[in-house]
């Protein structure tokens, strides 16, 4: 394994080696186009956040009254955001070393797990792998190719993926940033319901399915009783328990499956799960989660914030932050995600 520290100078060099080693043309073959080729980032050590005076009183001593749950997907071309994801999130707590970190991911790289461990050396983290076999051949094609990353499905899958102990988790995508104490927003009172996420009663929920759908009469029977409102499952608190009792997963799969043989939606693991919960969930105040500072799913235009105080931005969308301050086109917003930046270099590894 041979490291190089800037990506643009890798072609000079194989030039260079090339002219110097005659036997080198295999490694050039390698650097052009083998799928080993992986670029690593490298990323500035975190401070070590600690508890405030208020976090060891009057709670009782039981695991999940203290411990904060949070889950992430975890993927090598996200990690930027997962990285500034956390910064902010502990930044921001008043008991950071209460908030629990559960990372789901397609592969369990050992690079990647190093990268986190010497990014937030006291950081309360496990990794899970979410097997892709799970959703093989029940993932339609969607309107952005980005969205149809079977890890973008493991949110559907958590209640079978995380340990019994776990009864409710919040879930949150890899490009947020939370500006507040998350413990607020754990603490929302469910109320018998599986999931609390924002609501979007004013958004045109009909543009979420397509005619077919809506012309179905039997299809579109689903949301009978019920008023449904679009949310972002970029977002979510989830009772764990209640989930794996009430079978959602099934249910969710049972929309996926239909998918697949007519046209119902077309966005990506988001109207499956509208399917099943919209009109039936905790809403929670706007703040968390001001949603789209990716701009839309086709161009990714720059976007403005929604007026209202925020306690967690989300750039959703097919804009992202990091992307587009390096190619020096950022949007307003992004010089607000900007400070959680830990991100220093990367290097090329060329495995053999
Ligand atoms: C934080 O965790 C500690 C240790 O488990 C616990 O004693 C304390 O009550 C927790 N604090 C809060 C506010 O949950
Ligand atoms: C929502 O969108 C549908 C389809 O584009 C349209 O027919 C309907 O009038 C819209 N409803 C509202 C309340 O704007």
């Amino acid at each position: 394994m041979a490291f190089f520290s800037l990506l643009p100078l890798l072609g000079l060099l194989s030039i260079l080696l090339l002219l110097h080693h005659p036997t080198t043309t295999a490694i050039r073959l390698h650097i052009t186009q083998s799928p080993t080729t992986t670029v690593i980032p490298s990323f500035r050590e975190a401070p070590a956040f600690r508890n405030g005076d208020t976090c060891t009183s009057n709670t009782r001593d039981n695991d999940n009254d203290n411990i904060i749950h949070i889950v992430m997907p975890l993927d090598a071309n996200y990690i930027r955001g997962t990285m500034a994801a956390v910064l902010s999130i502990l930044q921001h707590s008043t008991c950071p070393e209460n908030v629990s970190f559960h990372f789901l991911s397609v592969h369990l790289d050992p690079e990647i797990i190093s990268l986190i461990k010497s990014t937030f050396p006291y950081l309360n983290f496990k990794m899970y792998q979410f097997d892709p076999d799970r959703v093989r051949g029940k993932i339609s094609k969607s309107i952005r190719q980005a969205l149809d990353q079977p890890l973008n499905y493991a949110r559907i899958y958590m209640s079978d993926i995380l340990p019994k102990n776990v009864k409710r988790v919040i879930y949150l995508d890899s490009d947020i940033i939370v500006v507040d104490d998350i413990a607020k927003l754990w603490k929302v009172h469910l109320g018998g319901k599986v999931l609390a996420a924002p609501e979007y009663c004013h958004a045109n929920f009909t543009n979420y399915f397509t005619d077919t759908f809506w012309s179905d009469v039997n299809l579109a029977r689903t949301f009978e009783g019920r008023r449904p409102c679009y949310f972002n499952t970029g977002v979510m608190v989830v009772d764990i328990d209640a989930w794996r009792k009430g079978g959602f997963t099934q249910k969710v799969e049972e929309w996926m499956a239909i998918q697949k043989n007519k046209r119902i939606y077309h966005l990506g693991s988001l109207p499956p799960v509208l399917l099943v919960f919209a009109g039936d969930i905790k809403a929670v105040d706007h703040r968390w989660n001001q949603h789209g500072l990716g701009g839309d799913n086709l161009e990714g235009r720059c976007r403005g914030l929604h007026p209202g105080p925020i306690s967690l931005l989300h750039w959703s969308g097919k804009g992202k932050p990091w992307l587009r301050l390096d190619s020096r086109r950022p949007c307003t917003v992004d010089y607000l995600w900007a400070p959680y930046d830990l991100y220093r270099s990367s290097r090329v590894a060329l495995e053999e």
